[in-house]
């Protein structure tokens, strides 16, 4: 029999180092310093303590191993909408990439959304990642436009930042 994926919920006390690790695989090109890679590790696990049922992640899991994440987690520059508005992540490890599972993942996160305090999810990726667009447009995503690269970051990419808007619990 075919081994299967599963999804579920994260659970912060088995999942937290495995969620570091996929983001870290995925993001090394784009960081410089790699001495500072405990800061980075320290920001990412300071974000995972907003899952409170509402804020949530789920995980896709493999034969026991973790192979990839999709958060929604607060976007806190707004006191009047920090519980409504929050920011998608999609991360899967490379190995297993072009499987589906970064669809499932999202699917699973959008079937949780109603349920909870969201209302707007948010999502943002370069221009040039073709197959989060793909997945996101796929998923409902409406794009709201291109950020641009920035004036003072050397390392920024032009971004596609979308939108799900969460529709009502019936
Ligand atoms: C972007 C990323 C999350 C996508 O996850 P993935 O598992 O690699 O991709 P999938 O296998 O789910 O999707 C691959 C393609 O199949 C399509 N697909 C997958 N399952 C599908 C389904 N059930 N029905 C229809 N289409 C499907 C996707 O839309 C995508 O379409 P494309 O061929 O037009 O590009 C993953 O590649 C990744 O982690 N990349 C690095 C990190 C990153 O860029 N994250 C996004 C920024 S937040």
């Amino acid at each position: 029999m075919k081994d299967e994926v599963t999804i579920r919920k994260y659970n912060p006390k088995t999942d937290k180092e495995h969620l570091f690790e996929i983001w870290y695989e995925n993001n090394q090109n784009q960081i410089s310093d790699e001495a500072e890679i405990e800061q980075y590790r320290d920001t990412f696990n300071h974000l995972l303590q907003y899952v409170d049922g509402s804020f949530e992640i789920f995980v896709a899991v493999l034969n026991n191993e973790v192979i990839g994440y999709q958060s929604a987690l607060p976007i806190r520059n707004n006191p009047l909408f920090w519980r409504e508005h929050a920011v998608s992540s999609t991360f899967v490890k490379k190995k297993y990439q072009s499987g589906g599972t970064g669809y499932n993942l999202l699917k699973r996160m959008l079937k949780h959304l109603p349920d909870s305090n969201i209302t707007l999810f948010f999502g943002q990726t370069q221009t040039s990642n073709t197959t989060m667009i793909s997945v996101g447009k796929k998923l409902g995503f409406k794009k709201i436009g291109v950020i641009p690269i920035s004036n003072k970051e050397s390392l920024n990419n032009e971004l596609v930042l979308y939108v799900y808007n969460v529709p009502k619990n019936k």
